[in-house]
């Protein structure tokens, strides 16, 4: 049998094999034919389980040194007001401010996390400062104004004095819009009498 032959008859039976196996009712209730069965069923260790197959006799394997968690960027800032003025310095705003539906949804978030406290204006008169939880100072005062944009995320993230750190439920994207959205009702807000900001 010439070569031309042999491929013209392999050619043919390929054709023949896919037809037939697109054509023959497949019962999909049942198992398909499993070639290698101890690779369909190898055998599985759970995370936390001894696992003999690894140098160091574990399953779950160790990230590479230096390996960081998606989406958990390391914050290299302690809870100190030199850090704080140094995240002013460092942190840049990667967000607009003529981007509409990041400040709406920096508007969102505030009402959810920071209202409670610094009320609906960022006046420092929300629901928990009127029943005796000593209230903030006003966001709207030259001194809130004067911070830069690092520094607010400096204090949203970690907290100061009486308010808490906000790393846990607020994403470092909505933080940013929130500044933002803070930075629009300072815009919006009348002229404050002077000397009148803390510290
Ligand atoms: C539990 C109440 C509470 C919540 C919730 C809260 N804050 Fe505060 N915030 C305070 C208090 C109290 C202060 C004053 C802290 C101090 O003693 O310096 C403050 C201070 C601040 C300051 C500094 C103002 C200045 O002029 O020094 C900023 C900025 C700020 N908060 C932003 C926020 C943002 C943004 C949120 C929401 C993510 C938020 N806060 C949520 C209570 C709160």
């Amino acid at each position: 049998m010439s070569v031309r032959t042999l491929n013209l008859s392999l050619a043919a039976f390929m054709v023949v094999a896919v037809v037939l196996s697109f054509a023959a009712a497949r019962d999909f209730s049942r198992p398909n034919l499993e070639i290698m069965p101890d690779m369909v069923h190898g055998p599985t260790y759970q995370a936390f389980e001894p696992n003999p197959s690894t140098a160091d006799g574990k399953t779950l394997r160790q990230p590479a040194p230096g390996t960081i968690a998606r989406g958990l960027l390391p914050f290299r800032y302690e809870l100190t007001e030199q850090d704080a003025l140094r995240a002013g310095e460092e942190l840049v705003n990667p967000l607009p401010m003529d981007d509409d539906a990041a400040l709406a949804r920096g508007g969102a978030a505030f009402t959810v996390f920071c209202q409670p406290c610094h009320g609906p204006s960022g006046a420092g008169d929300g629901m928990v400062s009127k029943r005796g939880f000593p209230p903030p100072p006003s966001l709207l005062l030259e001194h809130a104004v004067n911070m830069k944009d690092g520094q607010i995320f400096h204090v949203i993230t970690l907290g100061q004095g009486n308010m808490p750190g906000h790393a846990a439920q607020v994403s470092r994207e909505d933080r940013w819009e929130i500044i933002n959205y803070i930075r629009s009702m300072q815009a919006a807000a009348p002229a404050q009498p002077a000397g009148t900001e803390p510290k």
